[in-house]
């Protein structure tokens, strides 16, 4: 099967590129074009010019791809059901509802910034009402660009990476406020606020907890810990260093040979990198594992792959495109290119 799909990829040449996300199988990054964290293949999709993007990671990332993609390109997931829970958390009417109450209550503008792991609908949203989307590797960049403007900020979905954020920029805990998903605030006083969190979250990073890195550090006194920052706070604080899985990646790649790292994040991408790395002791704080990115399967990636060769045959339709609402492309393309010019502004 590996074989089959190495082929078709060979045949299909330069009209075909595959990206993968670091939480990808192994089989999947083997055959991956590029290889990166959300932002980089966001950016990656945008500059190639194949005709067919097989993605391999979840569907806010082909979505993404497809906001980005050219008129003449056509993207692909081979498994549409590679979702993102988190994503799930919060939906465009909901944040508009309590973007109006916020704003009816804060005495700054309020700009919505949405994570890249959100549906095309919230970056839309995001888009009409002067935000951004932002990945992990940028938030810190995005969010403080609007605080120094003396806006507020609506950050959603992910209720961790906003409150590591807000420590991040030393933000004091009296100006965030915790918007809960029944609509509750909590918080000091919302009039004053500057940084507004939705308490959404990652499953597969919301396990990590300080007791793993008590267990390693008393086992592994050398030990440092890396960390992605949709862990809780308490871990994000008690690790060595806390970033995107591009981040994490190059650390680790670039660390001194003999070196010790306990690493919170996905459990087959620390494994990967335990293997790649091997004159690296490369720990996982535990075995979490996302299920939704090893949906992508070789065998699923080569149905892909196959239906490309059809179609350009005129023998059959293309499997599993990506395609967003035309009602939302603009505006969501309007908050995905502004988070790449702020981030690659000088
Ligand atoms: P990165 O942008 O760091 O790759 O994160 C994406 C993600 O979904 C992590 O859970
Ligand atoms: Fe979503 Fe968490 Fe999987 Fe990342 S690791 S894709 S945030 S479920």
């Amino acid at each position: 099967m590996n074989d089959d799909a190495a082929k078709i990829k060979h045949r299909l040449g330069s009209s075909v590129v595959i990206p993968a996300h670091h939480y990808e199988l192994d089989e999947i990054v083997e055959l991956a074009d590029f290889l990166g964290d959300s932002y980089k293949l966001a950016v990656d999709c945008s500059k190639t010019r194949a005709e067919y993007i097989v993605f391999g990671g979840v569907s806010f990332m082909a979505e993404g791809a497809a906001l980005l993609a050219g008129p003449d390109q056509k993207v692909l997931i081979p498994d549409p059901q590679a979702g993102c829970p988190m994503a799930q958390m919060i939906t465009a009417p909901r944040a508009k509802a309590v973007h109006e109450h916020l704003s009816s209550c804060c005495d700054r503008q309020i700009i919505p910034i949405v994570y890249m792991n959100s549906h095309a609908d919230m970056k839309a949203f995001c888009g009409v009402h002067g935000g951004t989307v932002c990945t992990s590797s940028n938030a810190s960049k995005i969010v403080k660009r609007f605080l120094d403007e003396d806006k507020s900020v609506f950050f959603s979905p992910d209720f961790n990476l906003g409150i590591n954020t807000a420590n991040d920029l030393g933000i004091p805990r009296h100006e965030v406020v915790t918007v809960r998903r029944d609509g509750t605030l909590e918080g000091d006083d919302p009039s004053s606020a500057r940084l507004f969190l939705w308490d959404g979250f990652c499953h597969v990073h919301k396990t990590f907890t300080l007791d793993d890195i008590t267990r390693l550090r008393s086992s592994h006194p050398d030990i440092q810990i890396i960390v992605h920052p949709e862990c809780e706070e308490a871990v994000v604080t008690a690790s060595d260093y806390a970033g995107s899985t591009a981040m994490i990646y190059n650390t680790v790649k670039d660390a001194a040979p003999g070196t010790t790292w306990g690493i919170g994040t996905e459990y087959r991408f620390v494994a990967r990198m335990a293997q790649t790395f091997s004159d690296k002791t490369i720990i996982p704080l535990r075995e979490s594992i996302c299920h939704d990115m090893s949906r992508i399967t070789l065998e699923k990636l080569t149905t892909s792959l196959r239906s490309i060769e059809t179609f350009t045959r005129g023998e059959g339709p293309l499997i599993h495109q990506v395609t967003v609402p035309e009602a939302l492309k603009k505006d969501a393309t309007t908050a995905l290119q502004r988070m790449i010019d702020i981030v690659e502004e000088a």
